[in-house]
């Protein structure tokens, strides 16, 4: 006897709850869509349907590569932010809600400041989450993006035709220069301390390590940044929007002091309550 669609998401859900996957329910019914290539109302309405024995078959091994801690967001080869979806894989980092933020204030800055035309440059890009949707959510701006990873800049290519994005791509090495002038700089760059990754959940190990190595603690990339972008733009100096771990704010706060000594600095707290966005302005 077949068994129905309901009964499947049940069993592996089960599974799944065992190998300590939270959000089973959700996840059944996501593997089971993709490979039924069904939206949410398909799932729901075929709840009662039986599902064929090779279609189980191809669900199953999904199910198995989940339970061995890949993230769902590479088994999907998608996920979500900022309201579109992304295409990911393993060369580029899963984009986290926290980051949305990031492009909300900035977003905020420009409406505030009136720029008409803001010149924009993403830092560390992956795949290009920030830039795309700053591109999208303000069409009047010029967004550059870059990242050392070529793998990446690949991802955030593909990411940017799917959303036709005008975006230019650049690969460069933050660490030694930051080129151009912009008005607005914006960077999630690594920042999660080397000693720091080991001990992370699982499914963050398949995440490629140039994303999350931010040194001995956690601040290279950051401070390198910020020293950079002080050299670059001493023009047309206007924000720096930057990702931060909570533990290092007073580090990175410390080295915007030295590298912008007349800016107005600050940090925000993301949902949590943790300090998460460090701004650098022109007073
Ligand atoms: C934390 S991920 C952020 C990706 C994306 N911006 C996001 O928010 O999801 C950091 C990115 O920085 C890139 N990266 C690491 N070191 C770099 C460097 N020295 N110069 C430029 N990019 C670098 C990695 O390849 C990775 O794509």
């Amino acid at each position: 006897m077949n068994t129905s669609v309901s009964n499947f998401s049940r069993e592996i859900g089960t599974q799944l709850k065992f190998a300590g996957i939270d959000d089973y329910p959700m996840e059944s019914r996501q593997l089971i869509s993709y490979c039924m290539n069904w939206d949410q109302r398909q799932y729901i309405s075929s709840l009662n349907l039986p599902l064929e024995k090779d279609k189980m078959k191809r669900i199953e091994a999904l199910v198995k590569r989940r339970i061995s801690r890949e993230p769902i967001q590479y088994i999907l080869g998608s996920s979500s932010f900022y309201g579109r979806t992304f295409f990911v894989n393993p060369d580029v980092l899963i984009p986290r809600p926290e980051t949305e933020l990031l492009v909300e204030q900035i977003i905020k800055f420009v409406k505030e400041t009136n720029l008409k035309e803001p010149k924009i440059l993403d830092i560390c890009t992956g795949s290009g989450i920030i830039a795309i949707s700053l591109a999208k959510e303000l069409p009047s701006s010029k967004v550059t993006a870059t990242d050392i990873s070529e793998e990446a800049i690949e991802v955030a290519k593909l990411n940017a035709l799917r959303h036709q994005a005008d975006i230019k791509f650049i690969r460069e090495n933050c660490k030694e220069s930051i080129s151009g002038y912009y008005d607005i700089f914006v960077s999630n760059p690594p920042y999660i301390k080397t000693s720091a990754i080991d001990s992370l959940q699982p499914e963050i190990h398949l995440e490629p390590r140039i994303a999350l190595d931010g040194g001995i603690d956690g601040t290279d990339i950051l401070v390198s940044i910020i020293k950079n972008i002080s050299k670059a733009f001493y023009k047309k100096r206007t924000a720096i929007f930057l990702e931060i771990d909570p533990t290092v704010s007073e580090k990175v706060v410390e080295a915007s002091r030295l590298y912008f000594p007349k800016s107005f600095i600050d940090v925000t707290n993301d949902f949590a309550g943790l300090k998460r966005i460090l701004t650098i302005q022109e007073k």
